[in-house]
This record gives structure tokens, C-alpha cells and sequence, in this order.
């Protein structure tokens, strides 16, 4: 993501505290005190606001604009590294695993998604924690049905304006956003930033975690097409 965007997500997602409220106690539920909680697609650090300080977190994104924001919090219980969630290594394994507001989403292949879940299963301890949430296919459904074709505001601060649409391509969702703005010399100016989500089924992804070893102990709707699912890492591959 581009700084401006990594700027702006960070505003607008720091209004949705009650979902990383229902994160953190879901955390808290599962997990120990003092457990190592891996963030996957961590972005601008939000989640690690609202996490118990004794625990210690690992965050890792690929975006360094997202993660720039992310440092700038200064928060000591937490290290964030760059790096890609489907292809990542580090020195050490975890109690919980994160990933959160349509992260999974942003991978666009079946191969993709089965390295991510390899990859969370190799960093897990056994009988570790994995709670994540992705977009469901109804959202595309909805799509076709609300056939949206407007522009949305999605923020409108200190002159800056980012506005969004998203449209449908096959199972994949099309979010375009432009950031408008205006220059040192007061001129408009405009940069555009578009990000490809393509939405799962549940059966798709319980086929996936199982493979891997992952069982689902708890299964929740979030809105109309967003699932939130905490699975357990019942075997080690
Ligand atoms: C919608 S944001 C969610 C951020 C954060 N989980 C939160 O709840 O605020 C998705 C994040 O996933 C990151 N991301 C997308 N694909 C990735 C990949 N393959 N590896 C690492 N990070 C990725 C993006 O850079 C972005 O920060």
C-alpha cells in the first residue's frame, strides 16, 4: 500500500475498536498469559493497541508503508517485520496465530492459501490458536444483487478525501480507491490504489485447515458476509 493509503487505513480502521476489542477477548479466551501471538498481515498495528501488554507479538506485513505506521506506535510488547504471510521464516513458534480484517482475502489462489495455512501450521505450537476471518462468496452475491456501482467516501479529513467503489470480477472483489488531495500550491491531485480480494467458502477453507491439521472450535457471522473462525492446531505436519 502506498504511504498515503497506509495513512488513511490507519484512520479509518482505528473507528472499527469494538472488532479488535471482540479479537482481544477472543485472544484472551484462548489463549495463556504471556503467550507468543503471531499477527499475520498485521498492517498498521491496530490489533496490537488492544492486545494484553503481557503478551509478546510478532506482526508481519508486507507493506513497509503499512508498517512504518505500525512502528510509530511504540509499542514494546510488539516487533514488526516485513515479510510475506504465504512465504515467511522466523526463529520461533507461537501460542496464537492472527489474521484479520479480510487479510486472507488478499490471497488470490488456492496455492497461495495453502502455503499460508502451511505456513501458520509450521510456526504453531502444537495445539496452538488460530483465529481469522475472511469475506464469504455471498459478498460477491451481494454485489450483483446491490449491483454498486457508485462511489463510497470512505474518509473525509483535513482536506484529504479517499473514496472507494468495489465491483466484481468472477469470485474476486475489485476495490478502487482514490485518495484526493491537494497539492503544496493548492492544486486537486489524485492517486488511485486497487486491491484484488477474492472471497472462500467456508467448505473451501475447512477443507484447506484441515489439511493442514486445524480444527474449528468456534464459528462466528460478522455482518452479512464476513465469517470469523478460531480453529485449533489438533496434529503437526
Ligand atoms: C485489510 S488489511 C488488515 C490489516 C490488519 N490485520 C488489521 O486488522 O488492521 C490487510 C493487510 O494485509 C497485508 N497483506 C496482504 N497480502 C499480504 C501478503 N501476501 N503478505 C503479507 N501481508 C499481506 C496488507 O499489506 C495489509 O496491511
Amino acid at each position: 500500500m502506498a504511504y498515503d493509503f497506509a495513512e488513511i487505513y490507519d484512520e479509518i480502521y482505528q473507528k472499527c475498536k469494538n472488532y479488535y476489542l471482540l479479537i482481544s477477548n477472543l485472544v484472551r479466551r484462548f489463549a495463556s498469559p504471556k503467550a507468543k501471538i503471531l499477527d499475520l498481515g498485521c498492517g498498521t498495528g491496530i490489533l496490537e493497541m488492544y492486545l494484553p501488554k503481557d503478551y509478546k507479538i510478532v506482526g508481519i506485513d508486507n507493506s513497509k508503508e503499512m508498517l512504518k505506521i505500525a512502528k510509530r506506535k511504540n509499542l514494546k510488547n510488539a516487533k514488526f517485520v516485513l515479510g510475506d504471510i504465504r512465504n515467511f521464516s522466523l526463529k520461533e513458534k507461537f501460542d496464537a496465530a492472527i489474521c484479520i480484517n479480510d487479510t486472507l482475502n488478499h490471497l488470490t489462489s488456492l496455492k497461495d492459501l495453502k502455503s499460508f495455512f502451511s505456513n501458520v501450521a509450521r510456526y504453531l505450537k502444537k495445539g496452538g490458536i488460530f483465529i481469522f476471518d475472511f469475506n464469504t462468496l455471498s459478498l460477491i452475491k451481494n454485489l450483483q444483487k446491490e449491483n454498486e456501482s457508485g462511489w463510497i467516501v470512505a474518509s473525509e479529513t483535513k482536506g484529504k478525501i479517499l473514496i472507494y467503489k468495489k465491483f466484481r470480477e468472477r469470485n474476486f472483489v475489485v476495490w478502487k480507491f482514490v485518495y484526493i488531495f491537494k497539492t503544496k500550491n493548492n492544486i486537486l491531485n489524485s492517486k488511485e490504489e486497487k486491491i484484488v480480494e477474492r472471497a472462500y467458502d467456508l467448505k473451501q477453507i475447512e477443507k484447506i485447515m484441515k489439511k493442514f491439521g486445524f480444527k474449528a472450535i468456534e464459528k462466528r457471522k460478522i455482518g452479512n458476509y464476513k465469517i470469523l473462525l478460531v480453529a485449533h492446531l489438533y496434529f503437526l505436519i
